[in-house]
């Protein structure tokens, strides 16, 4: 029997921070290891917020350089953007008319929107571009082009995928036969965990990220700019209670924690120690990347032909999925099927 699938896309929006790093971009490297892997760059679901080609373009070499740097093998693993494989599209039209839009309705990232609206005492639609509300659809599409059994998501995306579920059971039903492979979301333990600079979770829409590849000076900067009590240097400190020390375990081996916990115990430790110990740590954990990512960033070229690569035997899986669909809806005038 052939490897179960898994797939897994990175919006380019912006580099990915470590809360991304630790939550989406590591365990899917680990399950990598496991099953066929296919990760792609979706661009597609960019456009509808970014509109700067110069932008958008520049976002996707980040996401492809972050995927290699972080220990994507483009000869293991299929690297390639979702621009560059239009059957994506094709089948995005075929499921529409099998997604209700009631389901749509139902979409958490559209409902925020409409929240936001609301507070601000603003029209319902306002802002709402189509690619916003179908959004799920084309994710959906993305999944089920490439037969995916497994899909490595942050937790705020499992409603996208029970909902690519739906759409394929729908299709199912109405062919009344397994075309499409049902996915099932593979949630990790530590996106519920990883924090920001404020103590609240990691996320680009509280502005408390901390990027994953900032050069060293920026890093420590923002290390120093986690929130912590006013405490002074002698008192006796909680590490369980404390920003700085719920990200260092993340990164810190079980004695490095055991040491600074005790530190934290015994008073005489300055918030600027503790926040220096966890530059350390972190810096440590992401030099070589970093510099991976540099290097990769100043080669261009190198990242396109891996893309290219990619895009090439994407399309041959995508355009053998699109035959059958084709075949199966009647779209193959004269066929037996
Ligand atoms: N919606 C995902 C996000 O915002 C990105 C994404 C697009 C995706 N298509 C996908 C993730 C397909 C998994 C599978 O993070």
């Amino acid at each position: 029997m052939s490897k179960q699938v898994a797939l897994t896309g990175i919006k380019p929006t912006g580099m990915p921070h470590l809360g991304n790093y630790l939550g989406a971009i590591k365990p899917a490297l680990e399950l990598a290891e496991k099953y066929d892997a296919r990760y792609f760059i979706a661009d597609y679901h960019s456009l509808n917020t970014i509109k700067d080609p110069e932008m958008l373009r520049n976002y996707t070499y980040e996401i492809a350089a972050c995927w290699l740097a972080c220990g994507l093998d483009p000869s293991k693993t299929l690297i390639y953007r979702q621009s560059d494989v239009p059957e994506t599209f094709e089948l995005t039209t075929m499921i529409m008319a099998f997604t209700t839009k009631g389901l749509m309705n139902r979409a958490h990232a559209y409902k925020a929107q409409v929240d936001v609206n609301k507070e601000k005492g603003k029209p319902e639609d306002h802002n709402i571009n189509m690619g916003l509300y179908t959004y799920p659809v084309l994710m959906a599409a993305d999944i089920l082009l490439f037969d995916t059994n497994y899909v490595p998501v942050g937790k705020d995306q499992v409603q996208h995928i029970e909902m690519a579920v739906d759409i394929a059971e729908a299709v199912n039903r109405a062919y009344n036969k397994e075309l499409l492979t049902l996915p099932k979301p593979v949630v990790s333990e530590s996106t519920q965990v990883v924090i920001g600079l404020d103590g609240r979770k990691m996320s680009k829409s509280y502005d408390n990220t901390i990027a994953l590849f900032l050069p060293e000076k920026k890093l420590k900067k923002l290390c120093n700019k986690i929130v912590t009590n006013s405490q002074a240097v002698e008192e006796v400190k909680d590490p369980e209670t404390c920003n700085v020390f719920t990200l260092y375990k993340l990164f810190a081996t079980e004695e490095e924690q055991a040491s600074l916990a005790a530190k934290y115990r015994a008073g005489g430790m300055g918030w600027g120690e503790a926040k220096a110990e966890l530059f350390r740590v972190l810096n440590e954990t992401i030099s070589p990347m970093r510099d991976k990512y540099d290097s990769l960033m100043e080669d261009k070229a190198y990242i396109d032909k891996v893309l290219a690569d990619g895009a090439e035997r994407a399309r041959e899986l995508a355009k053998a999925k699109i035959a059958l669909l084709r075949r199966t809806m009647g779209f193959e005038l004269h066929s037996n099927n």
